[in-house]
Formats: structure tokens, C-alpha cells, sequence
């Protein structure tokens, strides 16, 4: 976890500059566009630093993430070798028996995904590592691509090789150039020990893995919108089916899948899928990172086995600073949902979320004490996908903006034929947003308006 506040600074030119600083002050910023370099970043720390029990995280702030040999000494690799021992089909029977399911936020079953693809007679193949990472307070596919780059690589060969693919797309978000530059070392290093290239390990299997940066759309964290980013068009999403799966990135099959998700395989090739399933529980299998933020005294990623419930996590981080009442709490980020402080004993697992009328989405806790603007934060959410929305379909570019027009009244107190008129005409919007949009974005960009209105007393009569 960096400290706060951050920046990064980008002049556009023949000789373009970007620095990025945390913690940063104006009078710094004003250093950093005249061409000053940037101080460096305290080293990243984790708050559960060194706990045995990560599986994720484990060699996070351990092992040099700089350095091939170091990974290898920490365990790095054995997965990879493992895999080529099991075959593709080994493989997919150990990711299908784990029960992982994808951590980017759909929850989508990733033997099921993978499968698919390897069984399509079309090719070639190719390989998606989704490192976008668009949605507002998820900051965990960072710490594993700063801390861990080496087993991104690691996982993504091991995808690749159970599911027939040659060439890699790791596309990442462009606010992230320390993990972009440890990446694109940890590349250059793997090809040059084998371990990427013509016949892997000596193994006869050959991949390799391209970068590609996004420009700071949230959309292009969407599947589909990546593959249209990747081939050099707009990143706007595309109509499915068909699905990825059998036309995707060049019209090609195609897996796709979250940096997390890609690393939670290395535990399951190295033990197996049944014992991988063994934490958990029977719909949310393994361990999950968590992105604790806001009003919390020990902000930053955790990593918890599935199950254990809000409260123990708000106990994890210290709670909220100084005794105040906890007034809520944002799950999943912007296009997730509300819980109250009457929900601390609900289950952080996907279906136990799902059953309080939330999601676990990608991971986003963002706690929220009795002193915040719940109206003002709403605003925002409200705006950030009016803003966001790519425009392509009337449902969701009308919606969102309808949306935050009718919560700009509410808040200003001067709602149009009343209050209760005004909630309805959201629920409306939303619910047409939910049936009609073509993407997630839009399927989603009522989410939180709507359930601080159904569980929160923001407005008169609402959150009774
Ligand atoms: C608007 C939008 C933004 C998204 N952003 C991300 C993202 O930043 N990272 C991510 O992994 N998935 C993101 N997703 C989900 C992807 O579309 C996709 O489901 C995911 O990458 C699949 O990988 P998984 O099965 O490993 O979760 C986003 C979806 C939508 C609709
Ligand atoms: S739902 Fe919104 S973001 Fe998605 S394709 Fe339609 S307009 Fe674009």
C-alpha cells in the first residue's frame, strides 16, 4: 500500500515525461512538471506482511521481485514444471476440480472458461491477462504485479498451456508504470532463462507474453472493449455472443482472465484442485484479496480465506479510527453495493454477498465512518459513470446521465413531483439500464445508488 496522496504526472511531447510520487505535496507536483525526478516510494508494505498463511501474498515484500534466481529460490517455477509433468488436459482437470472462479469481478468459473477455449478447433489461441484494474478502490492486481511479477508470467504460461495458446496479452492500466517497468524486466529476464520463447523449459511448447497499456478508461477493463484496445480501435465493448471464448482477440478463441485469478493457479497445480477447494467454502473456493480503503485504521490488500465475515476483516484493519460509528460500508467499488452497519456478520464469500444484496465484486471494501457526505459520495459514483459510459448504447449513455440528474435534485433538495417520484424514477432507469445495456457497465451503474437508497437513510423514506 502507497501512501496518500499520489500523483503522476504526464507531459505529452516529442520527448513525452511521466513521474509518478506518493506521498506527494503541490509544491512537489510543481517540481515533478518542471522535470524534476520523483522521490522515491517507501517500499511497498503489506499490513499482514510475513503471515504463513498466504498463499497470494507470500512472497510479496520477501522475495526480490527484480531477480529470476530469487524467484526460483522462493519456489518460483515448480508450478510451470509441474504443469508440463500433469499436460493440458491435467491441468484443466486440477482448475475445474479447485472450483476457482474469477476474481475480476463476474465470478465466472475459470476451468469452465478455459476449457472452452481448448477445446475450439480454431487457432491460434490467445491468452488475456486483464491487469486493468479500472474499477474505483481495487489496488490488489498492483501489489501482485509489483511485488510478485514473476508469477504472473509463471501463471500466465501455465493458462496458456492448458488451453492452447501461443501468444500472451498482458494489458495493463496506464497508472501503473512501476508495475509496467517490473514487469516488462521480469519478460525480458524469463525469455532470457527459457522460461518464455520457442519450447518453454525445453518443454516444445512456445509462448510468449506482449504488454500493452491502457489510457485510463474505465471500459477498457471490460473484456471485450480490451480485445477492440489491443487491435488499435476505440475500447468499446462488443456485442455477445459470440463470447470470447470462440471469437475473441482477432477474431480468435481467447481466455481472459484477471491477474488474481492467474495467480491463484500456481497453488493449484503445485497442490491439487481438491485441496486448493479444501479452503473456503462450497460456492467460493481458496483465498481472496481484499482492498480495504477509506475510514479504516490499517488501509491496504489483505488476504482472507473465504467465509470469514465483514466484521472480522474491519477487525483486521483495525476498525474505524478514533471510535466513530461506522455508517457504511461500499463493497465491489463503484458499480457494487452498500452494506450497513447492521450487516457486519454477513459472509465474505460470492454467494454470501450475493444473499445480502451485494457482491464481492472485485474485492473492494471501502469503509465509510459517520462523518462522510453519503449524498455528495453518491454524486460521484453517479458522475464517475456518466462520465465512463462509452456512449455506444442508448440505454446506459441516456441512463447515466438521466441518473445523476435526478440524485442532483434530490441532493439540492428540489426534487421534481417529490421524493418518492424521484426514487422511482431511478429504480426505473436502473432497472432498464440492468435489461438493455450491452456491457457490465451499464448493468451495474445504478448498483450503488440503489442499494444506499434501499438499505441507507440518505433521502426522506429511503433505507427503511
Ligand atoms: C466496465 C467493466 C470494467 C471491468 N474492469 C475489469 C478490470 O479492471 N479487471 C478485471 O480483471 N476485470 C474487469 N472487468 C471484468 C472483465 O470483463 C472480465 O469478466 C474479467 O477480466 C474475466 O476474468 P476473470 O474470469 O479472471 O475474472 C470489467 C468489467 C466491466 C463491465
Ligand atoms: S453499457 Fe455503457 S459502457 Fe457498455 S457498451 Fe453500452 S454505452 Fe458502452
Amino acid at each position: 500500500m502507497r501512501p496518500s496522496p499520489a500523483a503522476l504526472v504526464a507531459v505529452a511531447g516529442e520527448q513525452p515525461l511521466e513521474r509518478a510520487q506518493a506521498p506527494v505535496t503541490a509544491a512537489a507536483v510543481l517540481d515533478l512538471l518542471a522535470g524534476g525526478e520523483a522521490a522515491p516510494s517507501p517500499a511497498s508494505s503489506l499490513p499482514q506482511d510475513g503471515e504463513p498463511r498466504l498463499r497470494l501474498l507470500r512472497r510479496v515484500g520477501i522475495a526480490d521481485p527484480d531477480s529470476i534466481d530469487d524467484y526460483r529460490a522462493h519456489g518460483g517455477y515448480a508450478a510451470l514444471r509441474h504443469a508440463f509433468a500433469l499436460g493440458p488436459e491435467g491441468v484443466l482437470r486440477e482448475v475445474k476440480d479447485s472450483k476457482l472462479v474469477g476474481r475480476g469481478g463476474a465470478a465466472f468459473p475459470t476451468g469452465v472458461k478455459w476449457e472452452a477455449v481448448a477445446r475450439q478447433p480454431a487457432r491460434p489461441h490467445y491468452l488475456v491477462c486483464n491487469a486493468d484494474e479500472s474499477e474505483p478502490g481495487t489496488f490488489k492486481d498492483r501489489e501482485l504485479m509489483e511485488g510478485d511479477p514473476f508469477a504472473v508470467i509463471e501463471a500466465m504460461t501455465i493458462a496458456a498451456f492448458a488451453t492452447g495458446c501461443e501468444r500472451g496479452y498482458l494489458y495493463i492500466r496506464g497508472e501503473y508504470p512501476e508495475a509496467r517497468e517490473r514487469l516488462e524486466h521480469a519478460l525480458a529476464q524469463a525469455r532470457h532463462r527459457g522460461f518464455l520463447g520457442e519450447s518453454v523449459m525445453g518443454e516444445g511448447f512456445s509462448f510468449d507474453v506482449e504488454i500493452r497499456r491502457g489510457a485510463g478508461a474505465y471500459i477498457c477493463g471490460e473484456e471485450t472493449a480490451i480485445f477492440e484496445s489491443i487491435e488499435g480501435r476505440r475500447g468499446e465493448p462488443r456485442n455477445k455472443p459470440p463470447f470470447p471464448v470462440e471469437v475473441g482477440l482477432f477474431g480468435k478463441p481467447t481466455v481472459v482472465n484477471n491477474v488474481e485469478t492467474l495467480v491463484n493457479v500456481l497453488g493449484v497445480v503445485l497442490g491439487s484442485g481438491p485441496s486448493f477447494a479444501e479452503v473456503g467454502t462450497e460456492g467460493s473456493t481458496g483465498t481472496k484479496l481484499l482492498c480495504l480503503s477509506g475510514h479504516v485504521a490499517r488501509p491496504g490488500t489483505y488476504e482472507i480465506a473465504f467465509g470469514v465475515t465483514l466484521r472480522q476483516v474491519l477487525d483486521l484493519a483495525g476498525g474505524v479510527p478514533g471510535g466513530r460509528p461506522l455508517r457504511a460500508v461500499l463493497m465491489g467499488g463503484a458499480a457494487g453495493g452498500f452494506l450497513g452497519p447492521g450487516d457486519l456478520d454477513v459472509p465474505l464469500t460470492f454467494e454470501g454477498a450475493r444473499a445480502a444484496g451485494t457482491t464481492l465484486g472485485s474485492g473492494v471494501v471501502l469503509v465509510l465512518d459517520d462523518t462522510v457526505d453519503l449524498p455528495r459520495l453518491l454524486q460521484r459514483i453517479a458522475a464517475f459513470f456518466r462520465d465512463e459510459s462509452c456512449g455506444q448504447c442508448v440505454p446506459c449513455r441516456v441512463g447515466t446521465v438521466r441518473q445523476e440528474e435526478a440524485l442532483a435534485r434530490l441532493v439540492a433538495g428540489e426534487p421534481r413531483g417529490g421524493v418518492e417520484t424521484e426514487l422511482a424514477l431511478i429504480a426505473e432507469v436502473g432497472q432498464c439500464m440492468r435489461d438493455s445495456s450491452i456491457c457490465g457497465l451499464g448493468q451495474t451503474a445504478s448498483s450503488a445508488l440503489e442499494s444506499a437508497i434501499r438499505r441507507l437513510p440518505v433521502f426522506e423514506g429511503s433505507g427503511t
